[in-house]
């Protein structure tokens, strides 16, 4: 089965072909006019995706081979996202599909992220957790089959990316923030300052980031501190200091949370999964309750159509093929309900833990 996937939910403007499940070709056009404003601007993310799709889909199909006559359905990404954005994909993957009379099938944006470790390499092994960290949400599921997840815990307020991106506003880096910090952080000291580690000692799978970004802030003014005198050694401490306790906070609940369900394959997705700390760091507390660490390379962390067509194949294998003429672009497209406390106590190990 041909499969033509498209994602538009935020700024990235990317198609993918998919057979039988396999990657074939992906495009991602990103879009750098927002770099200007530090951060995405909706109305210019909605219209560079009208100019872009047409051409990002038609590269996407002579780069894989395969006619836009032998494409059997259409996976869009429907939400959660940017209205105007999503708008775009979606209407462009109804018109296509309709006209072809081939099935259109709608995508949780989320879903993508959490099942892009298996678009190529060793593939994670189920039950797994996966960890999603970009710019717009911060999450840990427990995977328990292909396309059954229950979402353990999330931000309860700025994301992890969220947070690196506004550090580095404070700080005058830039945006994006994360890459800038993540390499400034290399040469500076992680213990210079203490920043907090929200819901750390507690026992729940929740998120907090602002409290950190207001610390930095605090300090910043403590300091006088003024981004255009480059004191680099400060910058450089501040980084590696904001770095380790975001890491700290995401490596630990991860953990936790791999110790508690019993699984053997940890997976993390979404920007911030580029950090190079968080990598090292998590991958050697996985190894010592003997797990293994899936981190797809950084194409496939940020946004892309071909972690959208790999859900679609998983979607479509547990449900078959559920065509939807009447999707409708939803900004807060729910991923899960809550795991509850009380639902958390009564798990079970499996069998063959014993
Ligand atoms: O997944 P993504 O491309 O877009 C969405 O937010 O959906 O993630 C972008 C986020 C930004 O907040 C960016 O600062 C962060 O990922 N990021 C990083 C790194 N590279 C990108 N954060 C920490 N370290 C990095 N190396
Ligand atoms: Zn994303």
């Amino acid at each position: 089965m041909n499969l033509l996937a498209i994602e538009t939910s935020c700024d990235e403007c990317s198609a993918a072909v998919l057979r039988d499940g396999m990657l074939k070709s992906v495009v991602i056009s990103s879009q750098l006019v927002h770099s200007e404003y530090g951060g995405v601007v909706p109305e210019l993310a909605s219209r560079a995706h009208m100019e872009l799709i047409v051409p990002v889909i038609e590269e996407t199909l002579k780069r894989s081979s395969i006619s836009k006559d032998d494409i059997d359905s259409v996976a869009v990404t429907y939400g959660p996202g940017l209205a105007g954005s999503l708008i775009v994909g979606l209407s462009f993957a109804k018109a296509f599909a309709a006209s072809r009379g081939i099935p259109v099938v709608g995508i949780n944006h989320m879903e993508g992220h959490l099942y892009s470790s298996f678009l190529e390499g060793e593939k994670p092994q189920f039950p797994f957790i996966a960890l999603i960290v970009s710019g717009g949400h911060t999450m840990l599921v427990h995977v328990k089959e292909p396309y059954s997840h229950e979402l353990l815990g999330q931000t309860r307020d700025d994301a992890a990316g969220e947070a690196f991106d506004k550090v580095a506003k404070l700080l005058g880096l830039g945006y994006p923030g994360g890459p800038v910090i993540d390499e400034l952080a290399k040469e500076g000291n992680p213990n210079a300052f203490k920043f907090p580690r929200s819901f750390m000692s507690e026992d729940s799978f929740k998120f907090s980031f602002s409290g950190i970004k207001t610390s930095v802030l605090y300090l910043l003014r403590e300091l006088k501190y003024n981004s255009e005198i480059k004191d680099e050694k400060l910058v450089r401490d501040i980084c590696a200091s904001f770095q380790r306790a975001v890491i700290d906070v995401l490596v630990e609940k991860t953990i936790r949370a791999a110790e508690k369900y019993f699984v053997k394959s940890i997976t993390v997705a979404g920007g911030v999964a580029a950090n190079r700390e968080l990598r090292t760091t998590l991958q050697a507390r996985a190894e010592s309750i003997n797990a293994k660490t899936f981190f797809p390379r950084p194409l496939y962390c940020t946004d892309n159509a071909a972690m959208i067509g790999i859900a679609a194949h998983f979607k479509y294998q547990k449900f078959g093929m559920i065509s939807d003429l009447t999707l409708k672009p939803t900004p807060n497209l729910e991923f899960e309900p809550e795991v509850d406390d009380a639902t958390r106590r009564t798990h079970q190990p499996p069998a063959e833990s014993f």
